[in-house]
């Protein structure tokens, strides 16, 4: 299609809704799936917008209860609704998948906290919602039938799901079936399967021998006319998901039992006058037990309990999102940053540890550490809760699991050398939020060590462990990786040393320095004030390049990121955090960040290293693996990427800050080039040394979710919580006006307004200030009004 300019019209496959709480997909041809992960505290789905996807309760991985392949050029694999004409035969589904019969209307509609198919065939209108109760373990599906056909109508609309309950990816599926048992159970319209072998060993009867915790029902709010557990009865021999032969008028006799190859299938009967419209339901749910399984799938299915959840959800949403925003220009970039980026951090990185790329389960240390700051605004003791969670993974060594495993318990231990800092890192995060010191006090056990051991002693048993394993030169060594997890045998026998560790380590001591300052441990206080000067001198002395700060040393002493390296001659954090934590003087950071740009910045945002490696390195580990130009191996790494965002603010280079911004923003993309969710980050997008510079993928479980925001908010509108109060400094890119921003600030609630001007200034409630730093509230409650001019 031609444009009246003669460009040719880009494809944009979808929109966001007027308030940018909805994507609307309305062209199916999608580069890739585009997904929601929908999820509450407990049980979580993904569904792209075929309606491909699957189910989990509590664990991603370990505790999956629909079986789903992850192949997202096929994506034709997961749960659906059929719906048939009883006197035609016509078959179609409520989504494209899994019959892909031509619609005569189609819209997914991805929202926060829901999704829900629109589509029209032969006259008959459907919604298909999909949502998760607020609290209990139930995935919900509110189905909508309108007859506009003009002529009476009876249908049949089948709900299908295959069991997986259990570990997933399950490659062995004929071992895996072995141990399965469904029964239907015609009072309570309800399929229930469970699972007699849980691939998880169990720390009383050994590995492989003891039952997934579970018990899942599917359950529909109609009586059902006719229900399947046995795949190949209800597919066919041979058959597939396009056109089951159950389907098809050669209905088997309904089998469940422990013999068969489990799925389930409900089929529902739905007579429809011209006009009429009926809403009926389908649940999956999990329990301990038969009883609490089928018994919530019953409860939450009628249809006004369903209505009544899916309103609760919402509206749990709204509130959740509602009391820190933000009003920039950009509407839709807007959106992104308010509601989807925070939503995806809290829906898909804590709380399902899910995306379509990946299915973790897992919760990394540092990876939901960083995510939870998400909550510091909001609701700053859900931070609190994840910084005692993860203090309960740490060993008395003050090492710490790289990640583990909820339900199983059972932890990666590395030599990764950054993890147990993070726990210090988000400790001081809550108490600059809050100005509460009394989260050091509260207690976590170790993994080794039972009892009660407060925050504090966790921290200062991390920051002994990183002291203990410094190199002559000062400098903290790599070990196994430090936050990048591809540079993993460069340090392997603590010989080589880690520079952006070394930048991380110092903006830590001088946070405890404070920290201990003010709880009265002016000892530690002073020892920790002699650290970081030590080690800033020792990084300026030993990793400046003569240009930028070099990344690190092998264990053979050559360096890495530095002039005279062929590839990876130039890291991002390494500058970056240079900048962010004041290690380098005025003038080197002036020189890093100009390196940056010339070296670092591409179209598509900051390249977490340049040039990518080409083949690969032993000696530095499994980053020089990927192809060049991916992923850490000289993509944007997102995740990284809005840190350099965060350095450009605080170096004051509003146009830089603008660059970065626009390429991160998801929300503005060609979808041919970028391939990737407008609405959500992707953990990375290709650098130039990839033939496909621009293309984004690995959406939805990246930490640059939660990053985005705090970034935007602290850096680029500049209000930032700082230990005695709220600091005001903005740098607006070049094209924005102005920005506003609503935020609690220690129980009081702010309202700042900052619009261009002459010179730099801020009033609070009309009284100018003298510094850019308001005072931390003096009441509960209080509401106060911010103006700040930038020039
Ligand atoms: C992945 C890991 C994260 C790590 C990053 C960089 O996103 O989950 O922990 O910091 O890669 O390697």
């Amino acid at each position: 299609m031609e444009t009246t300019e003669g460009r040719p019209e880009r494809r944009e496959y979808g929109r966001f809704s007027g308030d940018g709480l909805e994507f609307v997909i309305t062209d199916v041809g999608t580069p890739r799936p585009w997904v929601n992960v929908i999820a509450n505290p407990r049980l979580g789905l993904a569904v792209s917008h075929t309606g491909s996807g699957f189910t989990w309760v509590d664990n991603s991985q370990l505790a999956v209860l629909t079986r789903w392949q992850q192949d997202l050029v096929e994506d034709t694999s997961g749960k659906f609704v059929y719906a048939m004409d009883a006197e035609t035969g016509d078959l179609w589904s409520l989504s494209p998948a899994p019959t892909w019969a031509p619609l005569d209307a189609y819209a997914c509609r991805h929202g926060i906290g829901f999704t829900t198919f629109e589509t029209a065939r032969g006259g008959i209108e459907a919604t298909w919602t999909l949502f998760c109760h607020a609290l209990e373990p139930a995935e919900l599906w509110r189905v909508a039938l309108r007859n506009r056909s003009g002529r009476q109508r009876r249908l049949e609309l089948c709900g299908y799901l295959e069991w997986c309950c259990g570990v997933a990816p399950a490659p062995r599926r004929e071992f895996g079936k072995l141990f399965l048992e469904t029964r239907f159970d015609a009072g309570r319209r309800a399929v229930l399967a469970k699972n007699h072998m849980w691939e998880v060993p169990s720390p009383r009867f050994g590995h492989w021998n003891t039952s997934f915790p579970y018990v899942a029902a599917f359950a529909s709010s109609e009586a059902p006319v006719a229900a399947e557990g046995d795949k190949a009865a209800f597919l066919g021999r041979y058959g597939s998901l396009r056109a089951p032969a159950a389907l098809r008028g050669k209905r088997g006799p309904s089998v469940f039992g422990r013999h068969e190859d489990p799925i389930a299938a409900l089929r529902v009967a739905v007579d429809l006058e011209p006009g009429e419209t009926k809403t009926l339901g389908f649940v999956l749910a999990a329990g301990g037990s038969e009883d609490e399984a089928a018994g919530l799938a019953v409860r939450v299915s009628r249809p006004e309990a369903m209505e009544a959840a899916l309103a609760e959800v919402r509206e749990a949403w709204r509130g959740r999102l509602a009391a820190h925003r933000m009003e920039i220009p950009d509407a839709r970039f807007g959106a992104v940053v308010n509601d989807w980026v925070r939503y995806q951090a809290i829906s898909a990185r804590l709380w399902g540890r899910c995306g379509y790329y990946q299915q973790s389960g897992a919760f990394g240390f540092r990876d939901q550490l960083q995510d939870s700051q998400v909550w510091l605004t909001i609701d700053p003791a859900r931070c609190r809760d994840q910084i005692r969670l993860h203090a309960a993974h740490q060993f008395r060594d003050g090492s710490v699991y790289h990640w583990w495993h909820p339900l199983s318990e059972q932890g990666h231990v590395t030599k990764m050398t950054d993890d147990l800092l993070w726990l210090g890192f988000v400790t001081a995060a809550y108490v600059r939020e809050t100005g509460d010191l009394s989260v050091l006090a509260d207690t976590a056990p170790f993994l080794d060590e039972e009892g009660a051991f407060p925050v504090r002693e966790h921290v200062l048993r991390a920051f002994r462990r990183v002291f203990a394993r410094t190199s002559p030169r000062g400098i903290p060594y790599m070990g196994a990786g430090d936050w990048n997890d591809g540079l993993s045998a460069m340090g392997l026998l603590e010989e080589g040393e880690s520079v952006w560790l070394g930048h991380f380590l110092a903006g830590l001591l001088g946070d405890f320095c404070e920290i201990f300052r003010r709880t009265g441990d002016g000892a530690l206080s002073g020892e920790f004030a002699e650290r970081r000067a030590a080690l800033v001198a020792a990084i300026n002395a030993h990793a400046w390049d003569g240009g930028w700060y070099v990344r690190g040393t092998l264990d053979d002493g050559s360096v890495l990121g530095s002039s005279k390296n062929r590839a990876g001659r130039i890291f991002l954090n390494a500058q970056t955090w240079a900048i962010l934590n004041d290690v380098a003087p005025p003038d080197r950071a002036a020189a890093c960040l100009d390196a940056v740009r010339r070296h670092l910045v591409s179209e598509a945002g900051a390249l977490l290293l340049a040039p990518a490696f080409d083949r690969p390195v032993p000696e530095i580990g499994y980053i020089t693996r990927y192809a060049p130009g991916l992923r850490e191996n000289g993509g944007v790494y997102t995740h990284a990427a809005t840190w350099a965002i965060a350095a450009a603010a605080k170096a004051k280079d509003a146009a830089l800050v603008e660059r970065l911004l626009v390429a991160i923003d998801p929300s503005n993309k060609d979808p041919e080039r970028y391939w990737a969710e407008p609405y959500v980050l992707p953990g990375n997008v290709d650098g130039p040394d990839s033939p496909h510079h621009g293309r984004a993928g690995w959406t939805w479980y990246t930490g640059s979710a939660a990053w985005l925001h705090r970034v935007v908010a602290e850096w680029v509108l500049g209000v930032r919580p700082v230990w005695d109060g709220l600091s005001i400094d903005p740098c607006l890119p070049p094209s924005w006006p102005r920005a506003r921003m609503i935020r609690p600030f220690r129980g009081a609630r702010y309202e700042i307004a900052i619009e261009r001007g002459t010179a730099f200034s801020v009033t609070l409630d009309g009284c100018p200030q003298m510094g850019s730093v308001l005072p931390p509230p003096a009441r509960m409650g209080a509401r106060h009004r911010v103006d700040v001019v930038v020039p």
